[in-house]
């Protein structure tokens, strides 16, 4: 049966069952039910216990097919081997979704593996969404309910948090009470047999109660639809992911937790970045941003205000605006004359505007209404230390003024301290100023609206493109010809009319079986030629004399192919050759290479930078993933390299034609939307010729392909 996709039943069931609901504190199936009545939750709660009449004053009934009227959703709280048979009659009773909070499934191993993918096979019967095994559970505060043994009800608020670690989840939880933290959506993945992040990011894209969506993971379950999926949301509200098991102990822990298969890191980055999602690096970065998103707008720009106290916290907050790739707001000459006119001579004007130790909060109300005031003003950071004449209190309700005042303005604060602060810092934090307790980590939240507020502007321009005007069939054959060789890599005169097939223009070449073929060749290139070994399995043709450059006549052109066999049967004596590929030798341009690889989790991996021998060395390159990638994501993608800086006209240099660099990227993109079975391409070098010379645009001149 098909499954619903919605889940409005999931979040907002008319009733619920609780199998394995416990009279005994202290067991799970006891704080479920508790958890179910106490959130408030308005339609039936059903517990199950073939032992029990009554449980919290409840009816009881021995089994889900004893419930008179209909269930939307049964959690299952009782031990791994009774819940196949209990899922199949949730099934049989029309029960929309399982939340199975039970362990011992594909976390414990095979036979746990085993049990999981019968009870899969159960809800894809029945057509049942279900949550974990091995899970907290979930909660919607708005509904409002709770289905999990988390210690207690979360606080209302627009926070969706969806998470991969149960245990992690219980801790904010609780830390989210002293912090009165409010969350719309509290949801445990567990091992995410059949419901996973993709879902939740896709369902709270949509749930008016959530502002911002927030994800704590150890890998991503179906990398093609997440792309899609978060993309789709994040356009709507911020999406920002802490994905763990970055660091290669890191991966190892991930794998054995809930046997997720990290992929690798790399294609995270490059997947959120693409899909618009906001990629947080700690716990302490997740949920500064998630406050932040709540109570502020999206940034209009990067520039910031510090107004400060004190010189070294404000030298500081620069130095991290600086670091963050922000900038700092340059005021006009009437803010710096009105600040003039009614500050203290001591004081310093420019941001970061510096009150100095003596200031009260009337000096602070004074400063802050002009700087918010000033058009430069985008994000406002306010500082403060507490000497004897320092205001806590009324400093932070003249920011907390400003913050009503200024909705288009961010407002940040750090009041720095303990007691003296404390209070004034509670006041702004309740009143949605974003507080902390030091400068760098507000203006690192700063950075993340910032990019939020980019990726957003980046992701509402552009559709994917497709490529027409390309032969697919000449591809296909010689791909055909390729696995009927028993090979995987295409010898270069091969990979080139591919790249030609798919209109980027490749330096021509010809495999010649003898030195007559050879010369006839490249007489009808022209010359200079260039002569290599045609062998695929020769990584380094040059060491072994298996190239030869600048050949000018037919004559030296037959004498270095006698010369590249005789060294080949030197340095590689039995090593089967296919024959040497002419090249027509093309003018020197700027090296640059394009690359492409493929990743088990998010597919095609399109790679750009500076070409040549150094490409290792220097790694000067960026990553986009192929899927769904539009025209202004390759023309970022170009301009985030070293080599864009070249490519414009260094030093004298007239400037490349980088919409030609631009068509050849996604002419490769489109190569392999075609073909999935590329696994690896390396044009290197493609050279880029200067604009309005011979020859123009650029040419591709040493290609390999491998495929699978
Ligand atoms: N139908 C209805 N009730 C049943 C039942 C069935 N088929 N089978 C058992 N029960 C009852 C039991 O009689 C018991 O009720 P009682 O307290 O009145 O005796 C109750 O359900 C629970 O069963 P019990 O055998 O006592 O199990 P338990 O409470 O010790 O453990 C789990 C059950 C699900 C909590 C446990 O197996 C488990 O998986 N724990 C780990 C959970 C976890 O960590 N999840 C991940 C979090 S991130």
């Amino acid at each position: 049966m098909v499954p619903q996709a919605s889940l409005t039943s999931f979040f907002n069931p008319r009733a619920i069952a609780v199998v394995g609901a416990s009279k005994t504190e202290g067991k799970i199936g006891h704080s479920v039910v508790k958890n179910a009545i106490d959130s408030g939750f308005k339609g039936g709660i059903y517990p199950i216990n073939p032992k029990e009449t009554e449980i919290m004053g409840l009816k009881c009934y021995p089994s889900v097919s004893d419930i008179p009227g209909p269930v939307d959703l049964v959690a299952m709280v009782i031990p791994a081997p009774a819940i196949l048979p209990v899922a199949e009659e949730c099934g049989r009773k029309g029960v929309k979704n399982l939340v199975t909070i039970t362990a011992g499934f594909k976390e414990i191993g095979k036979e746990g593996l085993e049990r999981e993918r019968k009870l899969l096979d159960i809800c894809h019967r029945y057509g049942m969404r279900m949550l974990g095994p091995n899970c907290l559970g979930m909660m919607d505060t708005h509904t409002p309910l709770n289905v999990s043994f988390a210690p207690g009800m979360a606080l209302k608020g627009g926070i969706a948090f969806v998470s991969q670690s149960g245990a992690l989840q219980a801790a904010i939880l609780d830390w989210s009470f002293r912090n009165g933290l409010g969350f719309s959506r509290f949801v445990s993945l567990g091992n995410k047999a059949d419901l996973s992040e993709v879902d939740f990011i896709a369902d709270a894209g949509d749930d008016p109660n959530t502002k911002v969506i927030l994800v704590y993971i150890e890998g991503v379950t179906d990398g093609r639809r997440f792309l899609s999926v978060a993309r789709e949301a994040s356009r709507k509200k911020p999406v920002i992911i802490l994905k763990s098991g970055t660091s290669q102990a890191g991966a190892q822990a991930a794998s054995s937790h809930t046997g997720a298969l990290a992929g690798s890191d790399l294609a995270y980055d490059t997947a959120f970045k693409q899909a618009g999602v906001l990629r947080a690096r700690s716990m302490e970065e997740l949920f500064g941003l998630a406050v932040a998103f709540t109570n502020q707008p999206t940034p209009k720009g990067d520039r910031v205000a510090i107004v400060t106290n004190s010189g070294g916290p404000g030298i500081i907050a620069a130095d991290a605006v600086e670091a963050n790739g922000l900038a700092m707001a340059r005021f006009q000459k009437e803010t710096v004359d009105a600040l003039r006119n009614g500050l203290p001579p001591e004081c310093a004007l420019y941001n970061p505007v510096d009150l100095i130790g003596s200031a009260d909060g009337a000096r602070y109300k004074f400063a802050l209404d002009l700087v918010a005031d000033d058009p430069a003003t985008e994000n406002l950071l306010v500082l403060l230390t507490p000497p004897d004449q320092a205001e806590p209190m009324k400093t932070a309700e003249a920011v907390v003024d400003i913050h009503r005042r200024h909705p288009d303005v961010t407002v940040f604060a750090s009041f720095m301290g303990g007691e003296r602060v404390a209070g004034a810092m509670d006041y702004m934090f309740k009143n949605g100023v974003s507080v902390y307790d030091f400068p760098e980590p507000a203006i690192q939240s700063i950075k993340g609206m910032v990019r939020y507020g980019k990726m957003r502007q980046l992701a509402a321009v552009g559709r994917p493109e497709r490529i027409e005007d390309v032969d697919k069939k000449l591809v296909a054959n010689v791909f055909e010809k390729v696995r009927d060789d028993h090979r995987r890599v295409l010898l270069g005169s091969e990979a080139a009319r591919v790249v030609r097939a798919y209109g980027i223009p490749s330096a021509p070449a010809v495999l010649a079986r003898d030195p007559e073929e050879a010369a006839q060749a490249a007489d009808s290139f022209g010359y200079p030629v260039v002569l290599k070994v045609a062998s695929p399995k020769i990584l380094h043709k040059t060491d072994v004399g298996g190239v030869k450059v600048g050949l000018k006549t037919p004559e030296e052109v037959q004498k270095a192919f006698v010369e590249i066999l005789d060294n080949i049967h030197r340095f590689l004596p039995g090593h089967v050759i296919h024959g040497v590929e002419v090249y027509k030798m093309m003018p020197q341009g700027t090296e640059l290479i394009i690359g492409l690889s493929r990743d088990l989790q998010f597919g095609h991996l399109l790679m750009f930078g500076l070409g040549g021998i150094y490409v290792n060395l220097l790694k000067d390159v960026s990553f986009r993933l192929v899927e769904g990638l539009t025209r202004n994501e390759i023309e970022a993608m170009i301009s985030e390299t070293k080599a864009y800086t070249l490519l414009r006209g260094f030093r004298g240099a007239k400037p490349a034609d980088v919409g030609a660099i631009v068509d050849a990227l996604a002419r490769v993109a489109q190569l392999a939307r075609d073909f999935p079975e590329i696994t690896d391409i390396d044009i290197n070098p493609l050279f880029a010729y200067e604009k309005g010379e011979q020859p123009e645009g650029i040419t591709a001149l040493d290609v390999k392909i491998t495929i699978s």
